[in-house]
């Protein structure tokens, strides 16, 4: 499985892994900001965008060893790994099967507990709907509205616009696998104590799909990680407040970039 991926810029490798049930356009203000500094790795994960769904039974660690097999391709061998809600879940099990690549690591708008027994039952649901309705109106009804804050509905319009095209191009089938693998994901908390690379956590203050205890709960579980909380965002800080998350990751990645020179 060969991922699909936009990769511009020179530097410090940093890849960013997309929410559900978006793909690597989400990250074009990351690029455009990003990539004067730093290589900008941003792959469509598996069924999304340019990407493959594949026959694998749907799981985390399947998405974060086609990660790393990307970065084989690339001939990058550590990177700065970042990843925000869905992409955050695929970050940790990336550091759980590849911590030696990891130079870093940015956490946004995620969580490393596991779901609930209600919020299981709920993604199932969802992916059923998805696979009979073959289209993504399940998406467009329950997760869209929160997938944005109340600010950037009242003064961001167009971000609003843009998330729904990007949930309304998402395709059925790999929103029915990776919400099977999301609902599957093991809790990561307790394994955060052992993961020794720096860590960014980032978390919108408006966001009603992770809460800010959950992002001071990684915060507090990581043995070298600092917090950001992002005002005037909900759910999707990278697009909806990017000017702030890309500040708040180049200063991150630039440190990083400096000790291991
Ligand atoms: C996402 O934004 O990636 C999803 O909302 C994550 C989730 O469903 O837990």
């Amino acid at each position: 499985m060969q991922l699909y991926s936009r990769d511009v810029g020179d530097g410090t490798p940093l890849v960013l892994l997309h929410a559900f049930p978006l793909s690597s356009a989400m990250w074009l203000a990351q690029r455009e900001a990003l990539s004067a500094r730093f290589r900008v790795v941003t792959p469509d994960l598996r069924g999304f965008g340019g990407s493959p769904l594949g026959t694998a039974e749907p799981s985390v660690d399947v998405m974060a060893d086609d990660v790393a097999a990307l970065l084989d391709a690339k001939g990058i061998d550590r990177a700065v790994v970042g990843g925000l809600s869905m992409g955050g879940y695929i970050t940790l099990a990336f550091c759980r099967r590849h911590a030696d690549r990891v130079l870093g690591l940015v956490l946004a708008d995620t969580k490393a507990t596991a779901d609930t027994e209600t919020a299981r039952a709920g993604r199932l649901r969802m992916a059923e709907r998805l696979e009979e309705d073959k289209t993504v109106d399940v998406l467009l009804e329950d997760l869209l509205p929160r997938l944005v804050g109340p600010t950037t509905m009242r003064q961001r319009a167009l971000i609003y616009g843009r998330v729904r095209g990007l949930v309304q191009s998402a395709p059925p089938a790999a929103a029915a696998w990776a919400q099977r693998a999301m609902a599957a994901r093991p809790d990561a908390l307790e394994s955060l104590a052992e993961l020794r690379s720096p860590a960014l956590v980032i978390h919108g203050a408006e966001d009603e799909i992770t809460t800010e205890e959950d992002a001071r709960a990684m915060a507090g579980a990581l043995p070298n990680a600092e917090l950001t909380l992002v005002p005037g965002s909900g759910h999707l800080t990278a697009v909806e407040q990017p000017q702030l998350f890309n500040d708040a990751v180049a200063e991150f990645a630039a440190a990083l970039g400096r000790t291991t020179r």
